[in-house]
């Protein structure tokens, strides 16, 4: 409990730009949260390099994912978002935790194995340990609730797991946390092909909606969205493509696909996608100009980022300070 609110803690990581589907599945599902309760939003950089960064591009991205937090409508003052880097307690727990979480534990993160296949030329140990990072993260905030996307309940468990483990030796220590799963439906699929979920990595171009996308390339993108030979908008899983569609229009717009289905009856596939298209753009305009102006306010934006660091920090050490002493360190 912070204020009287409960805890919750996300990131996302800095590297390329993000998606249509990171804004629907995660984003705007934050912003939607981020009254409720106490927030701690982190743009994960420590996490990044367990995959080899460019240095310029890794800060490039990492200052332009902190300026869409706060473009998108997370709030910097009432709330806390920070660079992971920025708080060194992150590390300093996660060599902690490390000590209480089981290589066998480790090896069965399935993102892991997808992981090393991808990159087999490093497989690095922090990839390995990536997920007691993240647990790291999750825990030195005592976080109730954790908004993660469904390839990420194997790290939610871990962390659970850790927290349970370490309670069990030393007393009550840490939150136990919950994952948070968001609306069913915004998972948001490929638009080339419907049976993939949309992500950055896509080799065709047309399969993803970048966040940057300007409008004319949004509008030229849905044009060449896959659909079907039925010719009827409806959300089946016999039209994936039509599905994904109304998945997308409905998370843009807060609607239900029935909603969605009665309002495209009697209008045919052409009509609907501008209309898809016209919802996606109504969304990320206004937050692209946001952001492009933050970015344009230097000194605004680092007064912001040295302000919440220093908060996140805060609270940060309230944990650590509490761990180290339990697990035997001297006091400083
Ligand atoms: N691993 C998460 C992802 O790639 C990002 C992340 C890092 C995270 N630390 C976290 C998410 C803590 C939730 C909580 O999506």
């Amino acid at each position: 409990m912070l204020e009287g609110k409960k805890v919750l803690f996300s990131g996302m990581q800095a590297t390329g730009t993000l998606t249509l589907g990171n804004y629907l599945g995660a984003l705007k599902n934050w912003v939607s949260l981020n009254e409720q309760y106490f927030c701690f939003f982190s743009v994960v950089d420590l996490h990044s390099i367990t995959i080899r960064q460019d240095p310029e591009t890794l800060r490039e991205n990492a200052r332009n994912l902190f300026a869409l937090y706060v473009a998108a409508g997370l709030n910097p003052e009432q709330n806390c978002i920070y660079y992971q880097s920025h708080v060194s307690g992150h590390a300093q727990l996660s060599w902690i935790l490390n000590c209480f979480t089981y290589m066998g534990e480790l090896n069965r993160m399935t993102q892991f194995k997808d992981k090393s296949k991808k990159n087999s030329e490093n497989i690095n140990a922090g990839l390995f340990t990536y997920p007691i990072l993240m647990a790291a993260d999750i825990l030195l905030y005592q976080s109730d609730v954790v908004p993660i996307g469904l390839d990420q309940t194997q790290h939610l468990e871990l962390a659970r797991d850790i927290a349970i483990r370490f309670n069990g030796i030393y007393g009550d220590t840490f939150t136990v946390p919950e994952a948070y799963l968001g609306k069913i439906g915004t998972k948001i699929m490929s638009l080339q092909e419907p049976s993939k979920k949309m992500s950055k990595s896509d080799t065709q171009t047309n399969a993803t909606i970048l966040l940057t996308d300007d409008s004319d390339t949004i509008v030229r993108k849905l044009k060449r969205a896959v659909t079907d030979l039925e010719g009827k908008v409806a959300y089946r899983k016999e039209q994936p493509g039509i599905k994904n569609l109304i998945d997308i229009y409905c998370a843009a717009t807060d609607i239900l696909p029935e909603q969605a289905e009665k309002t495209f009856a009697n209008k045919g596939y052409g009509d609907f996608k501008m209309a898809v298209a016209e919802a996606i753009i109504s969304v990320l305009e206004p937050i692209q100009k946001r952001q492009q102006s933050l970015l344009k306010e230097k000194e605004y934006l680092d007064q912001m980022i040295r302000k919440n660091a220093q908060k996140a920090n805060e609270h940060a050490q309230k944990t650590l300070v509490e761990v180290e002493k339990k697990i035997g360190f001297p006091a400083k």
